[in-house]
Protein backbone atom coordinates (compact mmCIF):
# COMPACT_ATOMS: atom_id res chain seq x y z
CA UNK A 1 0.00 0.00 0.00
CA UNK A 2 1.43 3.53 -0.77
CA UNK A 3 1.76 5.54 1.63
CA UNK A 4 1.34 8.77 -0.77
CA UNK A 5 -1.74 7.52 -1.83
CA UNK A 6 -5.21 9.77 -1.27
CA UNK A 7 -8.02 8.63 1.36
CA UNK A 8 -11.41 8.27 -0.34
CA UNK A 9 -13.91 9.68 1.57
CA UNK A 10 -17.94 9.08 0.83
CA UNK A 11 -21.24 9.85 1.39
CA UNK A 12 -24.81 10.03 0.43
CA UNK A 13 -24.33 13.54 -0.58
CA UNK A 14 -23.01 16.90 0.42
CA UNK A 15 -23.16 16.38 3.98
CA UNK A 16 -19.62 14.21 4.58
CA UNK A 17 -17.94 17.08 3.65
CA UNK A 18 -17.99 17.94 7.33
CA UNK A 19 -16.00 14.95 7.37
CA UNK A 20 -13.74 15.93 4.85
CA UNK A 21 -13.37 19.24 6.27
CA UNK A 22 -12.32 17.59 9.24
CA UNK A 23 -9.47 15.41 8.26
CA UNK A 24 -8.48 18.56 5.70
CA UNK A 25 -8.03 20.40 9.00
CA UNK A 26 -6.41 17.78 11.07
CA UNK A 27 -4.43 15.76 8.41
CA UNK A 28 -3.41 18.81 5.84
CA UNK A 29 -1.05 16.96 3.75
CA UNK A 30 -4.02 13.91 3.01
CA UNK A 31 -4.75 13.68 -0.24
CA UNK A 32 -8.74 12.81 -0.63
CA UNK A 33 -11.20 11.41 -3.45
CA UNK A 34 -14.67 12.70 -1.94
CA UNK A 35 -18.08 11.05 -3.51
CA UNK A 36 -21.48 12.51 -3.04
CA UNK A 37 -24.35 10.08 -3.89
CA UNK A 38 -25.97 12.92 -4.84
CA UNK A 39 -28.70 11.05 -7.39
CA UNK A 40 -29.65 8.74 -4.62
CA UNK A 41 -29.74 10.62 -1.99
CA UNK A 42 -31.50 10.64 0.85
CA UNK A 43 -30.35 7.14 2.59
CA UNK A 44 -31.81 7.91 5.71
CA UNK A 45 -35.21 6.76 4.94
CA UNK A 46 -34.12 3.73 2.56
CA UNK A 47 -33.55 0.38 3.67
CA UNK A 48 -30.38 -1.54 5.08
CA UNK A 49 -29.92 -3.84 1.44
CA UNK A 50 -30.37 -0.49 -0.40
CA UNK A 51 -27.92 1.68 1.49
CA UNK A 52 -25.46 -1.78 1.77
CA UNK A 53 -25.95 -1.89 -2.39
CA UNK A 54 -24.97 1.55 -2.61
CA UNK A 55 -22.08 1.40 -0.09
CA UNK A 56 -20.51 -1.60 -2.15
CA UNK A 57 -20.77 0.18 -5.54
CA UNK A 58 -19.08 3.35 -3.98
CA UNK A 59 -16.39 1.46 -2.50
CA UNK A 60 -15.56 -0.56 -5.93
CA UNK A 61 -14.88 3.13 -7.61
CA UNK A 62 -12.71 4.32 -4.99
CA UNK A 63 -10.71 1.56 -5.29
CA UNK A 64 -10.47 2.57 -8.92
CA UNK A 65 -8.40 5.59 -7.17
CA UNK A 66 -6.21 3.15 -5.52
CA UNK A 67 -7.47 4.86 -1.76
CA UNK A 68 -4.95 3.45 0.89
CA UNK A 69 -8.11 3.91 3.40
CA UNK A 70 -11.46 4.72 3.60
CA UNK A 71 -14.40 6.40 5.52
CA UNK A 72 -17.73 6.02 5.44
CA UNK A 73 -18.55 9.42 6.19
CA UNK A 74 -22.54 8.68 6.48
CA UNK A 75 -24.03 7.87 9.32
CA UNK A 76 -26.63 5.85 7.84
CA UNK A 77 -24.09 4.21 5.86
CA UNK A 78 -21.98 3.66 8.68
CA UNK A 79 -24.95 2.22 10.63
CA UNK A 80 -26.13 -0.27 8.21
CA UNK A 81 -23.08 -0.84 5.61
CA UNK A 82 -19.79 -0.90 7.71
CA UNK A 83 -20.25 -3.75 9.84
CA UNK A 84 -20.44 -6.29 6.32
CA UNK A 85 -17.99 -4.34 4.01
CA UNK A 86 -15.33 -4.21 6.32
CA UNK A 87 -14.81 -7.81 6.30
CA UNK A 88 -14.88 -7.84 2.46
CA UNK A 89 -11.92 -5.69 2.17
CA UNK A 90 -8.01 -5.18 2.76
CA UNK A 91 -8.18 -1.83 2.46
CA UNK A 92 -9.11 0.05 6.49
CA UNK A 93 -12.38 1.55 6.59
CA UNK A 94 -13.77 3.22 8.87
CA UNK A 95 -17.30 4.80 9.72
CA UNK A 96 -18.68 7.80 12.06
CA UNK A 97 -20.44 5.64 14.74
CA UNK A 98 -17.75 4.17 16.68
CA UNK A 99 -15.90 7.71 17.18
CA UNK A 100 -18.94 9.63 18.19
CA UNK A 101 -20.02 6.97 20.99
CA UNK A 102 -16.38 6.59 22.21
CA UNK A 103 -16.55 10.25 22.79
CA UNK A 104 -20.18 10.64 24.09
CA UNK A 105 -19.18 7.70 26.37
CA UNK A 106 -16.19 9.67 27.98
CA UNK A 107 -17.88 13.08 27.92
CA UNK A 108 -21.01 12.35 29.62
CA UNK A 109 -21.21 12.78 33.68
CA UNK A 110 -24.54 11.52 34.89
CA UNK A 111 -24.83 8.65 32.28
CA UNK A 112 -28.00 10.13 30.41
CA UNK A 113 -27.29 10.42 26.52
CA UNK A 114 -29.15 11.48 23.54
CA UNK A 115 -28.40 10.78 19.78
CA UNK A 116 -30.15 12.44 17.07
CA UNK A 117 -30.10 10.88 13.34
CA UNK A 118 -32.01 10.16 10.79
CA UNK A 119 -34.60 7.45 10.61
CA UNK A 120 -32.59 4.57 9.26
CA UNK A 121 -29.62 5.44 12.35
CA UNK A 122 -32.13 5.75 14.76
CA UNK A 123 -34.03 2.72 14.24
CA UNK A 124 -30.93 1.06 13.41
CA UNK A 125 -30.37 1.37 17.41
CA UNK A 126 -26.62 0.87 15.95
CA UNK A 127 -25.54 4.18 18.73
CA UNK A 128 -27.50 2.32 21.71
CA UNK A 129 -25.57 -0.66 21.14
CA UNK A 130 -21.86 0.38 20.65
CA UNK A 131 -22.25 2.63 23.69
CA UNK A 132 -23.88 -0.14 26.07
CA UNK A 133 -20.94 -2.35 24.89
CA UNK A 134 -18.73 0.28 26.06
CA UNK A 135 -20.36 1.03 29.78
CA UNK A 136 -23.37 -1.28 29.81
CA UNK A 137 -25.09 1.21 32.33
CA UNK A 138 -25.52 3.87 29.82
CA UNK A 139 -28.64 5.33 29.22
CA UNK A 140 -29.57 6.36 25.69
CA UNK A 141 -32.12 7.69 24.23
CA UNK A 142 -32.58 8.13 20.14
CA UNK A 143 -34.67 10.62 18.38
CA UNK A 144 -34.58 10.86 14.49
CA UNK A 145 -35.23 14.13 13.09
CA UNK A 146 -35.87 13.85 9.27
CA UNK A 147 -36.30 17.55 8.95
CA UNK A 148 -32.95 18.36 9.43
CA UNK A 149 -31.34 17.28 6.49
CA UNK A 150 -33.88 19.43 3.95
CA UNK A 151 -33.53 22.51 6.18
CA UNK A 152 -29.90 22.37 5.90
CA UNK A 153 -29.69 21.48 2.25
CA UNK A 154 -32.31 24.67 1.65
CA UNK A 155 -29.56 26.60 3.51
CA UNK A 156 -31.68 27.45 6.30
CA UNK A 157 -29.00 27.13 8.74
CA UNK A 158 -30.07 30.15 11.10
CA UNK A 159 -34.14 30.85 10.68
CA UNK A 160 -36.62 30.35 12.71
CA UNK A 161 -38.79 27.49 10.79
CA UNK A 162 -35.30 25.55 11.70
CA UNK A 163 -35.48 26.94 15.58
CA UNK A 164 -39.09 25.69 15.60
CA UNK A 165 -38.71 22.55 14.39
CA UNK A 166 -35.61 21.65 16.43
CA UNK A 167 -37.19 22.67 19.83
CA UNK A 168 -40.25 20.34 19.23
CA UNK A 169 -37.27 17.54 18.35
CA UNK A 170 -35.03 18.54 21.19
CA UNK A 171 -37.92 18.93 23.67
CA UNK A 172 -38.29 15.04 24.34
CA UNK A 173 -35.24 14.95 25.08
CA UNK A 174 -34.83 17.54 27.57
CA UNK A 175 -37.79 15.48 29.34
CA UNK A 176 -34.65 12.86 29.98
CA UNK A 177 -32.08 15.16 31.85
CA UNK A 178 -29.28 13.89 28.87
CA UNK A 179 -25.72 15.90 29.57
CA UNK A 180 -24.56 14.66 25.93
CA UNK A 181 -25.80 14.73 22.88
CA UNK A 182 -24.30 13.52 19.94
CA UNK A 183 -25.12 14.62 16.12
CA UNK A 184 -25.79 11.61 14.56
CA UNK A 185 -26.06 12.42 11.00
CA UNK A 186 -23.50 14.62 8.76
CA UNK A 187 -25.74 17.52 7.84
CA UNK A 188 -26.43 18.14 11.84
CA UNK A 189 -22.80 20.01 12.62
CA UNK A 190 -23.92 22.88 10.41
CA UNK A 191 -26.99 23.85 12.85
CA UNK A 192 -24.81 23.21 15.99
CA UNK A 193 -25.07 26.59 17.25
CA UNK A 194 -29.13 26.33 17.14
CA UNK A 195 -29.01 23.02 18.72
CA UNK A 196 -26.44 24.24 21.14
CA UNK A 197 -28.54 26.83 21.85
CA UNK A 198 -31.86 25.17 22.11
CA UNK A 199 -30.26 22.42 24.60
CA UNK A 200 -28.24 24.52 26.48
CA UNK A 201 -24.47 25.05 28.18
CA UNK A 202 -24.88 22.28 30.50
CA UNK A 203 -25.24 19.51 27.36
CA UNK A 204 -22.07 18.73 25.74
CA UNK A 205 -22.52 17.59 22.07
CA UNK A 206 -20.29 15.38 20.29
CA UNK A 207 -19.37 16.13 16.35
CA UNK A 208 -18.56 12.46 14.90
CA UNK A 209 -16.84 14.37 12.05
CA UNK A 210 -14.32 15.82 14.71
CA UNK A 211 -13.62 12.21 16.57
CA UNK A 212 -13.28 10.23 13.03
CA UNK A 213 -11.03 12.52 11.87
CA UNK A 214 -8.99 11.91 15.10
CA UNK A 215 -9.68 8.26 14.73
CA UNK A 216 -8.34 8.32 11.03
CA UNK A 217 -5.09 9.81 12.00
CA UNK A 218 -4.35 7.15 14.69
CA UNK A 219 -5.03 4.69 11.98
CA UNK A 220 -2.89 6.29 9.76
CA UNK A 221 0.11 6.49 11.50
CA UNK A 222 -0.31 3.13 13.26
CA UNK A 223 -0.35 1.49 10.24
CA UNK A 224 2.50 3.24 8.34
CA UNK A 225 -0.04 4.90 5.87
CA UNK A 226 0.60 8.76 6.72
CA UNK A 227 1.23 10.85 3.54
CA UNK A 228 4.71 12.09 3.67
CA UNK A 229 4.60 15.20 1.05
CA UNK A 230 2.15 17.76 -0.15
CA UNK A 231 0.81 17.20 -3.72
CA UNK A 232 -0.17 21.11 -5.41
CA UNK A 233 -3.92 21.80 -4.44
CA UNK A 234 -5.53 20.88 -7.62
CA UNK A 235 -4.56 17.29 -7.74
CA UNK A 236 -5.13 17.03 -3.90
CA UNK A 237 -8.98 17.29 -3.06
CA UNK A 238 -11.05 15.74 -6.04
CA UNK A 239 -14.51 15.39 -5.78
CA UNK A 240 -17.00 13.31 -7.52
CA UNK A 241 -20.92 12.81 -7.13
CA UNK A 242 -24.15 11.11 -9.06
CA UNK A 243 -25.46 13.92 -10.10
CA UNK A 244 -26.03 17.91 -10.24
CA UNK A 245 -22.23 18.64 -10.13
CA UNK A 246 -22.59 22.32 -10.08
CA UNK A 247 -24.44 22.36 -7.14
CA UNK A 248 -22.26 20.17 -5.53
CA UNK A 249 -19.49 22.21 -6.17
CA UNK A 250 -21.18 25.49 -4.91
CA UNK A 251 -22.00 23.77 -1.76
CA UNK A 252 -18.39 22.48 -1.75
CA UNK A 253 -17.26 25.70 -1.73
CA UNK A 254 -19.23 27.35 1.00
CA UNK A 255 -17.98 25.10 3.68
CA UNK A 256 -14.37 23.90 2.90
CA UNK A 257 -11.14 26.01 3.46
CA UNK A 258 -10.46 26.63 0.05
CA UNK A 259 -12.39 26.84 -3.37
CA UNK A 260 -13.56 23.91 -5.13
CA UNK A 261 -12.95 24.17 -8.36
CA UNK A 262 -14.19 21.07 -10.09
CA UNK A 263 -16.75 18.09 -9.39
CA UNK A 264 -16.85 15.29 -11.92
CA UNK A 265 -20.39 13.39 -12.19
CA UNK A 266 -19.69 9.46 -12.55
CA UNK A 267 -22.41 6.92 -13.25
CA UNK A 268 -22.00 5.32 -9.96
CA UNK A 269 -24.57 2.17 -10.68
CA UNK A 270 -22.04 0.67 -12.74
CA UNK A 271 -19.52 0.13 -10.50
N1 LIG B 1 -25.56 11.47 5.29
C1 LIG B 1 -26.76 11.04 5.99
C2 LIG B 1 -26.38 10.61 7.40
O1 LIG B 1 -25.40 11.03 7.98
C3 LIG B 1 -27.81 12.13 6.01
C4 LIG B 1 -28.44 12.40 4.67
C5 LIG B 1 -29.21 11.22 4.12
O2 LIG B 1 -30.23 10.81 4.69
O3 LIG B 1 -28.76 10.69 3.11
O4 LIG B 1 -27.08 9.81 7.97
Amino acid sequence: MDRNSPIGVFDSGIGGLTVAREIMRQMPRERIIYFGDTARLPYGSKSQDTVLRYSRQIIRFLMTKQVKAIVIACNTASAYALETVEKELDTPIIGVIRAGARTAVRATRNGKIGVIGTEGTISSGIYTDVMKNMCPDIEVTGKSCPLFVPLVEEGLLHDSVTDEIASRYLSELKGRFIDTLVLGCTHYPLIRSTLGRLMGEAVTLVNPAYETAIELKGLLEERGLTNEGAGSAGEKYQFYVSDLAEKFTAFATSILPDEVKETRKIAIEEY
